[in-house]
């Protein structure tokens, strides 16, 4: 049985639920070959809710590289000192695993290049989607593949509350209510502003593309602007909304992109519901896979983190990260993208109003795919669905101008439509 020792750095939710699973499922571990010993803690303080027994603790969590310790699991969130822990660390010759994919999204190249210098690895399943295995089979059991393509709900929160939003309830209180059940931070921006799943998909690019880290600016948009009522109307057009992460091969650029989109309801995707992360990925010598489960909570970021220490002591691949750096293609740029757009439009029941809006897309070479028009609302208010057909992302903001300019429109939502 091979014994590794390691060192875990941060002791709040991550780090305690790595210890426990770590103690309750030693056997199943051990299964492996390999046996996991908790050497020493790095914490500022004690966590009431988790007593390491004899484990050494020291308060200083740079005190941990210099342990005789091979693993340093890095549990402390952030960016610059994670960053400056991860390379003490690597400087010392240990292993590094973390579940942090903010310090990986801005410092990744730098952090695997020193890495690679120092002849240690770096690994990072846990920060996409938790304990649902991405990463490690991104690198290896996808490996003989060309990656056409990924996409999906990489961030639970904003699934959750786009699935309740699709059972008729409004965003605020979907909020509050993922905050209550704990699955919105007291902060939430950082999820529903797409920021979480923009980092997540940043990583997987750079794996299946060798995109840079941090990669080159992308487009990234949250779920703020998406009323329940789209629901309703994307539901008669045989669709539904999700927070999508996207990253594309293309001939001549990779796609990277983060935004609401309208899919297909008999679509893989739009079934995932609740807090659950979901992934497709198009390949060309398997096809399409689908991976689908719990991307967050300390159980299941466990268990990320743990199979990543036993990949350290089974694996001889070497995981360079940077390998495909060299001819990584360049991002394409957002401006430069067509899609098809969903357009609700609330107007006053005037004549002629209709013709004023098709008459503005046909101006701009915009062609219509269907239009339904709804019963009044209140107020002499009618709404207006559209879904055009697909046209250049350059046009949006002169289009969406110059029909809120129109004097009977009152309310315009846009939501890209995704092609499946
Ligand atoms: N929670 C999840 O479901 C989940 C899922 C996937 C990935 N992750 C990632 O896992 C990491 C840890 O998350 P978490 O939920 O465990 O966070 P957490 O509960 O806030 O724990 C963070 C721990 O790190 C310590 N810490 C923070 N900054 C420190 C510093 N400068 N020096 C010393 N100690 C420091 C904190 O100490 P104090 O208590 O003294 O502040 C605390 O013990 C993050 O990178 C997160 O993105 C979390």
């Amino acid at each position: 049985m091979k014994v590794l020792r390691v060192g875990i750095c941060g002791w709040g939710n991550v780090a305690t639920g790595m210890f426990k699973a770590i103690v309750d499922n030693k056997f199943f571990i051990e299964q492996s070959g390999v046996s996991i010993d908790i050497a020493c803690i790095g914490a500022r303080r004690d966590n009431p809710k988790c007593n390491p027994g004899e484990i050494k603790i020291y308060r200083d969590i740079f005190d941990i590289p210099n342990q005789d310790i091979d693993v340093v699991v890095e549990l402390i969130g952030g960016v610059e000192t994670a960053r400056e822990l991860i390379l003490k660390s690597i400087k010392a010759g240990k292993h590094v695993v973390t579940a942090n994919k903010a310090v990986i999204f801005h410092h990744g190249d730098e952090i695997f290049n020193a890495a690679n210098d120092h002849g240690v690895k770096v690994l990072f399943e846990a920060a996409v989607c938790a304990g649902t295995p991405i990463v490690k089979m991104l690198k290896e059991e996808l490996a003989p593949n060309r990656i056409k393509k990924i996409s999906g709900m990489l961030n639970g929160t904003s699934n959750f509350i786009l699935s309740n939003m699709e059972e008729g309830n409004e965003f605020d209180d979907t909020l509050k209510l993922a905050q209550d059940e704990g699955y919105a931070e007291p902060d939430p921006a950082f999820d529903i502003d797409g920021l979480d799943a923009a980092h997540k998909i940043g990583l997987l690019a750079s794996i299946a593309y060798g995109t840079t880290l941090p990669p080159e600016e992308f487009y990234i948009e949250g779920i703020t602007k998406i009323d329940k009522k789209d629901f309703l109307y994307a539901d008669m057009l045989g669709y539904t909304i999700k927070h999508l992460a996207v990253s594309k091969l293309n001939k001549a650029n990779i796609e990277i992109r983060v935004h609401p989109v309208l899919i297909s309801k008999t679509s893989y995707l739009a079934n995932l519901k609740g807090v659950r992360n979901g992934i497709e990925i198009d390949t060309d010598l398997i096809g399409t896979i689908h991976i689908a489960g719990s991307g967050a909570g300390q159980e299941s970021t466990a268990s990320g983190l743990i199979s990543d220490v036993i990949h350290l002591a089974n694996s001889n691949i070497e995981i360079i990260d940077t390998k495909k750096k060299n001819n990584s293609l360049p991002i394409k740029d957002f401006s430069s993208f067509s899609f098809q757009y969903y357009f609700y439009i609330e107007v006053q029941d005037t004549p002629g109003v209709m013709a004023s809006i098709t008459s503005l897309l046909a101006h701009q070479n915009i062609g219509i795919e269907s239009i339904v028009q709804k019963d009044n609302l209140e107020e002499n208010l009618v709404p207006i669905i559209l879904v055009t057909n697909s046209f250049k992302e350059t046009k949006v903001k002169d289009i969406k101008e110059s029909i809120l300019n129109l004097e009977s429109v009152n309310k315009l939502r846009t939501i890209r439509i995704e092609e499946i």
